[in-house]
């Protein structure tokens, strides 16, 4: 049996892992992804030590170690390329506050696309600097790569982006604008938090100097934890806003060592973590991104898209108004359904998209609106027999309408 064989064989055996999957048609990972039964199992000792009054928090610090390395390699980092955060927005804002901004820098963005948690960063940045926020215009949903690039300039201290937006939900062409970041020493900087986990992702691949995504989507995760990866040398340029006892390099002092003065800070990108660790969140995430990675990112990568796809298809066909990217931008694992005007802020949301909405939750299709559109998101436990029935109930909802 070949590997990719094997791993399908994976595909199919992993949603007993997800009882969710019994009772809901489950497309909604881009608003909060699944836990499995393993996953909700991996936490239990810790907090039955909690519970008895054993403390492992020695044995706790040394799993984080482990789960920084295991979600370095995960995207195709080191370990010291890995902060340990609270979620993507702390780590979007962990990286805006540790430039050393001068007025007439300029970060490029393209707001219509973001999500709030990576507008609000530099909106605040903008107002504490006298930066430039310079704002690009999406063409049809799609990061618009060319105007992105044609912005960048000699002052341009970051692009921030997504590497797959939260609707429509189309993957982002990186490369041409990383390319062009990295000659002009410009950081790019991704929330990945919508593909991470879903799509298969490497760093080098992608070329981001900076990833931040939560683990509660498609990570498999709880809320309350996420990870910043940052380029180790542009990590040693930069200076956390907030030191803290996991900030610094204490070397083989005792953590109750008294400190008098700034000490050494750790290497790379440790250095932005920012007090005790979340371990109920690290411990789920450890255990949630082993079985992804058992699995194969590319494997889930090539059967979240394959559904998309057919989901896509069998919608347009159908006659539906399904959001298409254009300008080479590939489809990945998010179909959204709806005038994609009304989520750049272009056109009313149109009644359609709810009714539809309602039809299918009454049929336990778990999906959501946002923006004015319907977005579907496909995870490794989606099959096509799920597709082919949202398929049905969508072409039962048009016959009614
Ligand atoms: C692209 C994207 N980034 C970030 C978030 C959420 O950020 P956080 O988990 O930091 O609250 C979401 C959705 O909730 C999102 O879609």
């Amino acid at each position: 049996m070949s590997a990719t064989q094997s791993s399908l064989r994976s595909i199919d055996n992993i949603r007993s892992e997800f009882p969710a999957t019994k009772k809901y048609i489950y497309m909604d990972v881009a608003n909060q992804g699944l836990i499995s039964r393993t996953t909700l199992g991996s936490f239990e000792k810790h907090l039955q030590n909690r519970l008895s009054g054993v403390n492992d928090e020695l044995f706790q610090l040394r799993e984080v170690e482990r789960t920084r390395a295991r979600f370095g390699s995960f995207i195709g980092a080191d370990a010291n390329e890995i902060a340990i955060t609270k979620n993507a927005s702390e780590g979007i804002n962990i990286l805006a506050n540790a430039f050393d901004w001068k007025a007439g820098d300029n970060v490029i963005l393209c707001p219509q696309l973001e999500h709030a948690n990576n507008i609000l960063p530099w909106l605040q940045i903008r107002k504490k600097f006298c930066i430039e926020l310079r704002t690009v215009e999406s063409v049809d949903g799609s990061f618009p790569v060319e105007a992105a690039i044609n912005s960048i300039d000699r002052s341009t201290r970051i692009v921030a982006l997504s590497t797959v937006t939260m609707v429509p939900g189309y993957r982002t062409m990186m490369r041409p604008i990383s390319d062009a970041c990295r000659s002009n020493g410009t950081f790019l900087l991704a929330d990945g938090t919508q593909s991470v986990g879903i799509l298969d992702t490497n760093v080098d691949d992608l070329g981001v100097d900076g990833l931040s995504v939560s683990t509660v989507k498609g990570l498999m995760g709880l809320y309350g934890s996420g990870f910043l990866y940052c380029r180790r040398d542009w990590a040693e340029q930069l200076e956390p806003a907030y030191l803290t006892r996991f900030s610094i390099d204490l070397g083989d002092a005792p953590e109750s060592a008294p400190i008098l003065d700034i000490p050494k800070l750790r290497a790379g990108s440790p250095r932005f973590d920012v007090g005790h660790y979340n371990f109920p969140g690290l411990i789920a995430v450890d255990s949630s991104i082993h079985q992804l990675a058992e699995i194969g990112t590319d494997v889930i990568d090539a059967h979240v898209t394959k559904l998309a796809e057919r989901l896509s298809q069998g919608l347009m066909e159908m006659g539906l108004p399904v959001c298409h990217s254009s300008g080479g931008h590939q489809p990945g694992s998010i179909v959204a359904v709806g005038d994609v005007g009304t989520a750049l802020g272009k056109a009313e949301p149109a009644p359609m998209v709810r009714e539809l909405h309602n039809f299918l939750l009454e049929r336990n299709v778990a999906v959501s609106v946002r923006r004015g559109l319907l977005r579907f998101s496909l995870h490794v436990y989606n099959t096509s027999n799920e597709v082919d029935q949202v398929l049905d109930f969508s072409s039962a909802w048009l016959k009614k309408a």
